[in-house]
């Protein structure tokens, strides 16, 4: 769902033009892409509080009427997800986050986790960025594997759901080939991985701006 649909009314027709355009029935999921509008990711502290609970409320009105399978969120920090849940009937399912070596958000995964959220990890591999870094090559190494493969199987430890893209199919292959295990001693040296500062080409995109 758009993150600026923050009524019942946008949401709902939001809803609605999708299914329509899709030529569908249902959706397998739909989540509200940001707790806020597009333009104020990181640009504002207004969380959307009770644009949230009714474009929420739309969403589990179309869950209760199948429209769609499952519903959940993304890019919401703990406040959003409790502050969504005062007034929800229905707990969201999914909460999609920005999540790569070097930027762990733990606390929140380990919210999401106790509450029975299934935490997405989106941007496993950092958008590319995290190639360059010698140190992170220097692991893989050790394990006989690629970057990305450590990328992915780094999130998979942590209990989240690996969302990696790739338009290679070579890559594409060798990304599912993760049979290995990461030591302990190696997801904490991973967990407190220095903050990538810069994301390149990327750093424009709203979601590589601070705060998620
Ligand atoms: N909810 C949100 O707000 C949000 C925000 C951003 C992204 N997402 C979602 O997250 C998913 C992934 O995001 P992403 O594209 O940002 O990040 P990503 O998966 O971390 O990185 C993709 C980059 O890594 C490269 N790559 C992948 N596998 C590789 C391999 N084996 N070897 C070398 N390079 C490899 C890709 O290039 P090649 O194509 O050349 O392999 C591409 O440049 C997408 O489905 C996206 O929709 C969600």
């Amino acid at each position: 769902m758009a993150a600026e649909h923050k009524t019942y009314e946008e949401a709902k027709a939001g809803i609605d033009e999708t299914l329509k355009k899709m030529g569908l029935d249902y959706l397998d999921m739909m989540i509200i892409h940001s707790p806020q509008p597009w333009v104020e990711v990181n640009q504002s502290d207004n969380r959307y509080k009770e644009g949230n609970r009714q474009a929420w409320r739309a969403l589990e009105e179309a869950y209760n009427e199948g429209k769609l399978k499952a519903i959940g969120v993304s890019n919401f920090q703990i406040e959003d997800i409790e502050s969504l849940m005062e007034t929800a009937k229905v707990k969201p399912m999914v909460n999609q986050i920005l999540c790569h070596i070097s930027n762990t958000p733990l606390e929140l995964i380990d919210y999401c986790q106790k509450n029975d959220i299934a935490v997405e990890a989106y941007s496993p591999i950092a958008h590319g960025e995290i190639l360059s870094q010698p140190e992170i090559k220097a692991i893989a190494d050790k394990y006989g594997v690629s970057v990305p493969q450590l990328c992915i199987r780094y999130t998979l430890q942590l209990g989240t759901i690996s969302l990696p893209k790739t338009e290679n199919p070579e890559h594409m292959k060798s990304n599912a080939e993760v049979d290995f295990t990461i030591s302990e001693e190696d997801m904490e040296v991973l967990k407190n991985f220095k903050k990538i500062e810069n994301y390149g080409e990327s750093s424009g995109f709203p979601v590589y701006g601070g705060k998620m």
